[in-house]
């Protein structure tokens, strides 16, 4: 039986789902359009195994196929990185990064990292509401008012506060960052060094952005982003890390099980080896110099036409249009872009004024609209529509009045479902999707 004639009402919803797929520019940076292949490998009869444990270290039997792709997707990601130890089991990219903390630290150690507002991650330490910020102790840093990290600033803040571990990848953040430096920072008070590469682990393989393995101790990245693997991800061990503890291995693969996990998802470990395999080869570097070719074309378009663009512009995948100049809050910038067939989401922008709920800021990023085969030219024409959206929706202004703001929300979105200069925009970006169909 499948789905249409299990549940129909499931397979109808899929099938809305991929339809919207087609339909839209999906330009969410955290996201990507995994293949076929992977997809299939997700969909197997590997979700129906228990595997607790690790390949030939099992809690059950009959494990030999699943000790073979195990072991096949370890191989593979060290290869690719360059490293002597990886774990391919965490559920996901949050799993991952407790688990470091779990294997590295105690519970009241201090964890650095960059403030989700400045482009972190809640899992960097986040205050009071994640499991990093509640049970250790957080000091983190912002980007500058320019949206730049200040290394000497983070250097000076690192010496005073003597965290026990930076944990140092970026959400928001549209540069590149110098691995070397952290590690030198880090070592200045014999920290551990985590390089959580989430948003760039396909661009770090596609050789366009610089490589962390040398300088940290652990990197983790989750694989469904620009790596275009299924939702999981994967912890590294770097030469450096086993010289600092011969045990760091050992001690993050007993993290993730027993410690925060029981038995592995081996569907999803599957389709992260076929993904690795996929992202060998020289059609992904290829891939992945488009994405950061198409992500510098749009940050071109949209400046010329006068946006403003956090630290002006791009290094990889990404870019965030702080509409601070406008007077319009992301919220609804996001949602006119959507009813113009554009996803993004709405993002604070350094030094937001607004609170989190109503930031200053949109990001954007190229991952899947380079997927589709889409360049520079198509980049051209999504810019301009971009800054046609931002201008038809720039006159809104949020209430002074807090209690007013969610009213006030609801009311324009409902109305921007409406607007006939946006839905003419639809029409348009359905017609540029068509000729870029998802494979
Ligand atoms: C830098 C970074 N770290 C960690 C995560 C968490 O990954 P997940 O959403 O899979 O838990 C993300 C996801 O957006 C991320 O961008």
């Amino acid at each position: 039986m499948n789905v249409r004639q299990a549940d129909a009402k499931i397979a109808s919803l899929i099938a809305s789902e991929a339809k919207r797929q087609e339909e839209v520019l999906e330009m969410i940076p955290s996201e990507n359009y995994a293949s076929a292949a992977v997809r299939e490998a997700l969909g197997s009869v590997l979700t129906n195994k228990y595997s607790e444990g690790y390949a030939s270290h099992r809690y059950y039997q009959g494990n030999r196929y699943i000790d073979e792709i195990e072991v096949l997707a370890r191989e593979r990601v060290k290869k690719l990185f360059g490293v002597p130890h990886a774990n391919v089991q965490s559920y996901s990219g949050s799993p991952a990064n407790s688990a470091v903390y779990f294997a590295l630290l105690s519970p009241g150690d201090k964890i650095m990292g960059l403030k989700l507002s400045g482009g972190g991650h809640l899992t960097h330490g986040h205050p009071e509401v994640t499991f990093s910020g509640k049970y250790y102790q957080s000091a983190q840093f912002d980007v500058e008012p320019d949206g730049r990290i200040d290394m000497d600033k983070v250097a000076a803040l690192v010496k005073k506060e003597r965290p026990n571990i930076l944990s140092i990848g970026t959400t928001a953040y549209p540069r590149f960052l110098d691995w070397k430096k952290w590690r030198h920072i880090a070592d200045s008070v014999g920290a551990y060094f985590l390089a959580d590469v989430s948003h760039v682990a396909g661009l770090i393989v596609g050789g366009v952005y610089p490589t962390p393995v040398p300088y940290a101790d652990v990197v983790m990245f989750t694989t469904h982003k620009t790596l275009r693997g299924p939702r999981g991800a994967i912890l590294l061990v770097t030469e450096r890390g086993l010289k600092k503890d011969p045990d760091m291995g050992k001690k993050i693969d007993r993290a993730v099980f027993p410690g925060l996990s029981g038995g592995p998802h081996d569907n999803v470990t599957a389709a992260i080896a076929v993904c690795l395999k996929e992202a060998a080869t020289l059609k992904f570097r290829t891939y992945a110099k488009q994405i950061v070719k198409n992500a510098k074309a749009l940050a071109q378009v949209l400046q010329d036409q006068g946006l403003t663009l956090t630290t002006g512009g791009t290094d990889c995948h990404l870019l965030v249009i702080d509409l601070r100049p406008q007077k319009v809050i992301g919220n609804i910038v996001a949602e006119a872009l959507e009813v113009a067939g554009i996803v993004a989401n709405y993002n604070t922008v350094p030094h937001d004024v607004n609170p989190p709920m109503y930031p200053s800021g949109v990001r954007l990023g190229t991952p899947i609209v380079t997927t589709r085969g889409m360049k520079e030219k198509e980049m051209k024409r999504i810019g301009v529509w971009i800054f046609q959206v931002v201008q038809e929706v720039a006159h809104y202004r949020l209430p002074e009045a807090k209690e007013e703001r969610a009213t006030f929300v609801k009311k324009v979105k409902a109305q921007l479902w409406k607007n006939k200069k946006l839905l003419a925009i639809t029409r348009d970006v359905k017609t540029l999707c068509k000729r870029f169909p998802v494979s």
